[in-house]
């Protein structure tokens, strides 16, 4: 067979498997037996050993759970499910910490309590408690929005359906983690790949008599919305949960200090492989929940929260090419592609080489033979290569001085801020002038966290790009969708879903459009923030003043590298044009400013000098939250300059002299009814 033969047989394969998947999880109609369905499977899997060219997201080896049913109906969280940021070494830790007690302003020899929880590798699930009945049961989804499993999750017999304690709350959310032990996997392991996708594979059937078939369990670690909770902290939390009739992880404990945790940790990790769950690391939450609230999130993670991540699975292949992908910044980034090997349950034939430097640093070159490491989530990357093993006639890998997509000169920009030379080398051109960057933008311009348009992925970007159809944002939006209805693939139906889904995202919110248009290091935490700084779509879009950008530096967390990065944005007049065009299709919310009628409403403030048991950013926070402003600096503007010690002499003279009140921490907190 030549390799398009092999390519044809491939994809027949590959639709066969879509086709019984569909079936299968979709309709709950098996159309072949299991072992037909496996030895397919085995099949797929042996021509990718085999080819190294050959490659689908459909594949068994790529797939890890399902995608989310037509079948199920979504539903809003009322609090939505937050994720958690990762640690990775003790640096992380201290870090962690660092941050915690510097927000709170507490000092340093202060202990913080951790409730210690290992982290289970499941499926998370929240279930909704309504006076003491279990009421509805949904997916995480996107965090703001689940699937309605309900009924699948009944069939948990870990999951209490009513729950008549005095001390349990008139409404709760209670969430965990649904997966399979795996002395229970042992009987599955020839339908599915690890636990974790048997547990979402069995979670997502369409027939709730199918999950029942499937022993899954369910371990309580969290809540979401609540009324009538009258616990003050985690370690509290989880006992109650015991005693109302959830599990827990029989390992959760309570610690302080980092040394302790690490020391918890490396005991942890040893037991690992001995445990009947598997778990990629633990979490560590502030045990305190008056602490938890006072700290917050920041984008989708919270600030009193981190996983600690066990350490990566490791496995040695061949370098067979060394391809450049540009993304949506420009930035060129290099990706060996491997000759394909099982690392830790998941087949790998990429790995990320970073950088220029990266490259040059550790001398990879097509043909070697290296060591790849994978962790978690994070895309896989090189870890060394062995030279020893290098055939004689390798060459050093030349990285390109041009942009392989446009031709455009690629420059390693210099850092303001940081005063050194960037380690990326980026393409020069004007974001829409080079296809690759281009595509890219469009891709995240639908994704998850910005439009997040259904059914509207990668590969029909890049496919509709192709043809012509889109090379703007705005022309998601003006489809010619007669014309999609004769392509290859495409139906009737399937062009209607699509229209709907698109019309379905022609209103969103300030904070999510702005995160859309890929401007760089404005990601979805500045995104919020701007959109918070300028309320409406026309503030926004008219962005010019040597004064807007001034005022945009007292947003606390936004600072110079944002400033010019819209500067830079907004001087160029394609991505101008693109927001006119796109301002005629959408309907862009303004921010809700917000609760506009709190205590603060109508006040402005000024912190100066160093406040106690209190930091400055949550100071903002509290102001923000009651309606007020924070300002930068005296002028008639300003209603209260609030002192600490060491205030700024010049600061409380000034105040004076325009006669502005000037309070301290205590007359602050009183005015919002706190008196500590
Ligand atoms: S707390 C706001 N506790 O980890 C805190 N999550 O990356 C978020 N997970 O989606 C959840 N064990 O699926 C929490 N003891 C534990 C957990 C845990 C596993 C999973 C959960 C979540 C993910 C966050």
């Amino acid at each position: 067979m030549n390799k398009k033969e092999i390519k044809n047989l491939y994809n027949l394969k590959i639709n066969l498997l879509k086709k019984y998947n569909y079936s299968y999880f979709d309709k709950n109609n098996s159309l072949v037996t299991d072992k037909k369905y496996d030895e397919l499977k085995k099949e797929v899997i042996d021509l990718e050993n085999n080819y190294s060219f050959l490659n689908s997201k459909y594949s068994p080896s790529k797939s890890v759970g399902f995608k989310p049913s037509k079948n199920f109906k979504k539903s809003l969280h009322k609090v939505p499910m937050l994720s958690l940021s990762n640690a990775f070494s003790e640096e992380d830790l201290i870090n962690f910490e660092k941050k915690i007690k510097n927000y709170l302003s507490i000092k340093n020899d202060f202990e913080i309590f951790y409730s210690v929880e290992p982290k289970i590798d499941g499926i998370s699930a929240s279930l909704n408690f309504k006076d003491g009945k279990f009421y509805k049961g949904l997916s995480r989804g996107d965090g703001k929005e689940g699937e309605d499993i309900t009924e699948n999750l009944k069939t948990l017999s870990d999951i209490p359906k009513e729950i008549l304690l005095k001390d349990f709350p008139e409404e709760i959310d209670i969430r965990g983690e649904v997966f399979i032990q795996n002395s229970d996997f042992k009987g599955l392991s020839e339908k599915f790949a690890n636990p974790r996708n048997a547990a979402s594979g069995s979670l997502r059937q369409k027939n709730s008599e199918e999950t029942k078939k499937i022993p899954l369990k369910f371990i309580a670690y969290t809540f979401g919305y609540e009324k009538g909770l009258r616990v003050n902290n985690q370690s509290d939390f989880l006992k109650k949960l015991n005693k109302w009739g959830f599990k827990t992880n029989p390992l959760n404990k309570l610690i302080t200090s980092i040394k302790s945790l690490i020391e918890n940790y490396n005991e942890i990790e040893k037991k690992r492989a001995d445990l009947d769950f598997d778990i990629d690391g633990i979490v560590y939450k502030v045990n305190d929940f008056a602490m938890q609230r006072r700290l917050g999130n920041v984008a989708n993670a919270p600030r009193w929260a981190i996983a600690h991540k066990f350490s990566s699975n490791k496995a040695v292949s061949k370098i067979l090419d060394i391809e450049i992908q540009i993304g949506r910044t420009g930035a060129l980034t290099p990706v060996a592609k491997i000759k394909p090997i099982n690392i830790g349950g998941v087949i790998v034939s990429n790995a990320t080489l970073h950088n220029e430097d990266e490259i040059n640093r550790k001398d990879i070159r097509v043909g070697d033979t290296a060591v790849i490491e994978r962790a978690g989530d994070v895309i896989p990357h090189i870890l060394s290569v062995d030279k020893q093993k290098r055939l004689k006639n390798s060459k050093k890998f030349i990285f390109p001085k041009n942009c392989p997509s446009c031709g455009s000169e690629t420059i390693k920009e210099f850092n303001s801020v940081t005063k050194k030379v960037d380690a990326v080398r980026r393409c020069s051109s004007e974001g829409y002038d080079c296809d690759k960057i281009s595509i890219e933008k469009l891709k995240h311009f639908v994704s998850k966290e910005a439009f997040n348009i259904d059914g509207f992925g990668k590969k029909i970007v890049e496919n509709f790009w192709k043809l012509k159809l889109i090379k703007y944002p705005q022309d998601i939006f003006n489809l010619d969708f007669s014309k999609i209805e004769t392509l290859d693939g495409w139906g009737k139906l399937s062009v209607q879903n699509l229209k709907y889904s698109i019309n379905q995202k022609k209103t969103i919110s300030l904070e999510r459009f702005i995160y859309s248009l890929g401007i760089r290091y404005i990601g979805l935490e500045n995104a919020k923030l701007l959109c918070k700084h300028f309320i409406s779509f026309s503030k926004f879009k008219n962005l010019s003043k040597k004064t807007d950008y001034e005022d945009m530096l007292n947003i606390d967390g936004i600072g110079e590298t944002q400033v010019n990065s819209l500067k830079n944005f907004f001087s160029n007049e394609t991505n101008k044009q693109v927001l006119n065009e796109l301002e005629k299709v959408l309907l862009i919310r303004d921010a809700i400013e917000n609760s506009d009628d709190g205590i603060l409403k109508n006040m402005t403030f000024l912190v100066t000098g160093k406040l106690n048991g209190i930091s400055r950013a949550e100071v903002k926070s509290l102001i923000e939250e009651n309606s007020g402003k924070t300002i930068s600096s005296v002028s008639k503007k300003l209603n209260f300059l609030i002192i600490g010690e060491k205030p700024t002499k010049k600061k409380v003279d000034y105040a004076k002299e325009l006669k502005i009140k000037v309070i301290g921490q205590v007359e602050f907190l009183k005015m919002l009814n706190k008196t500590s």
